[in-house]
């Protein structure tokens, strides 16, 4: 065999090599349009981060940051094809040629981009969690613990259905911002007692400060927009452990989860029209996009309650497990996910979650927008009156 006559480390090189060549067809290194234009400043401190990077994020991507920083500084490549026996310039070569007429601004965006998105996952090297540490335990509606490479967010107010507050909001917020940074694989949302979660709080809409409704409204349409970006840019695979009744909120991010297990005493409810309101959470792209318009339209129009296995024939929901086995089955799955390489896990999510981003944030920021008149509406305000009015009926 050829390699046999190579020493250990060129054999070793060798084969890095041509694993990489091998593997260049998979980089898509052409992604489309970038929006924004990096300044040289920021490139700068691409290049610099990149020599602070602490995790080796592996070939196929330093040969993609290769590629992204040629053409950026020098455009595109016109070199001479170096010969079939170098491999490693081979490999390099056409990484860059493939990048074709992309515009020197484009690669230079895309490198800052990239260079974030390493940033954003690397693993602290010093820290390590140990199991049932409770990671942050300032949070007074979420129990947030990392334990087996897994961040678990569980939302902690059972009395109110996990309904959630404004507090609560800003908690999860925190909670991913440090999930994200973590050293944990993946990260989970579950809810405490018999349901997963009832919405939003309504009484965050009857608790009216001296700002007046309109403001009120507002100030709650960007606090909305601004959650609901947590997780449309949550950079790791992000799953949903559903123990139970889901509403509103709850269920609507649901479509921007990567997983979604479920055991099979759950529903999942968007009342909107009901309650005078309209979708959020991205749903009204991501809905119809899963399930299909007419279905998504039942769903989200008509208030359609959906079971878990309805949930997950519409591909909402990955798989329903029975209650008796629910916790045990999924945790038991989620622990042999969780050892998978992170730095991998949270790339993959990356791409297949990218091509969209842009096109969920214009989405998530209208929803908000409509959102803002509905809650000033008559149909709103009433409905929300006769969910508390009926509840002090009892
Ligand atoms: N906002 C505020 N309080 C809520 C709530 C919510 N979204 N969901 C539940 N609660 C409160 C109830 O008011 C009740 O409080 P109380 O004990 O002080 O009276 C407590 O949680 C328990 O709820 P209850 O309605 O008694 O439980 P249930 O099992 O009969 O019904 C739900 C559970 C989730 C079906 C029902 O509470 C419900 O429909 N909630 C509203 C859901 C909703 O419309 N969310 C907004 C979507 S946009």
């Amino acid at each position: 065999m050829a390699a046999a006559l190579f020493a250990w480390p060129q054999r070793l090189q060798l084969f890095r090599a041509l694993r990489l060549a091998q593997s260049l067809p998979a980089i898509n290194l052409n992604v489309t349009g970038a929006a924004m234009v990096a300044t040289e400043a920021e490139f700068d401190n691409a290049k610099d981060k990149v020599k602070t990077l602490k995790n080796d994020p592996g070939n196929e991507v330093k040969l993609k940051m290769y590629a992204l920083f040629k053409q950026a500084t020098q455009g595109p490549c016109s070199s001479p094809k170096p010969s079939m026996l170098d491999f490693v310039n081979k490999a390099k070569w056409e990484a860059w040629n493939s990048l074709g007429k992309t515009s020197k601004e484009e690669a230079r965006q895309k490198y800052v981009d990239l260079v974030q998105t390493l940033d954003s996952t690397e693993v602290p090297q010093q820290r390590k969690a140990t199991a049932t540490e409770d990671v942050k335990s300032s949070f007074q509606t979420l129990i947030v613990t990392t334990e087996n490479n897994i961040t678990t967010i569980m939302l902690n107010r059972p009395a109110k259905k996990n309904a959630i507050s404004f507090t609560m909001y800003e908690e999860i917020m925190k909670a991913l911002e440090q999930a994200a940074k973590d050293d944990s694989a993946l990260t989970v949302f579950t809810g405490k007692g018999d349901h997963y979660c009832s919405g939003n709080d309504l009484s965050n809409f009857t608790d009216i400060g001296p700002e007046g409704m309109e403001q009120k409204s507002k100030n709650s349409g960007g606090l909305l927009k601004r959650y609901i970006s947590h997780y449309i840019d949550f950079p790791k695979p992000l799953i949903g452990v559903i123990n139970g009744p889901a509403v509103g909120v709850a269920v609507t991010v649901l479509g921007l989860f990567d997983i979604v297990y479920s055991t099979d005493k759950a529903t999942f409810h968007t009342p909107f029209s009901q309650l005078g309101q309209s979708p959020e959470g991205c749903s009204s792209y991501t809905f119809p996009k899963i399930m299909g318009t007419a279905k998504a339209n039942e769903v989200l129009l008509f208030n359609k309650i959906l079971t878990a296995a309805q949930a997950c024939e519409l591909g909402l929901v990955t798989e329903v497990f029975p209650d008796s086995t629910f916790q045990k089955e999924v945790w038991k799955r989620l622990h042999i996910y969780a050892k998978l390489p992170k730095n991998s896990l949270a790339l993959s999510k990356q791409l297949i979650r990218g091509v969209e981003k842009e096109t969920l944030h214009a989405v998530n920021a209208q929803e908000c927008e409509r959102l803002v008149e509905r809650w000033l509406s008559e149909d709103c305000m009433s409905a929300i009156m006769n969910f508390f009015e009926k509840k002090s009926k009892l």
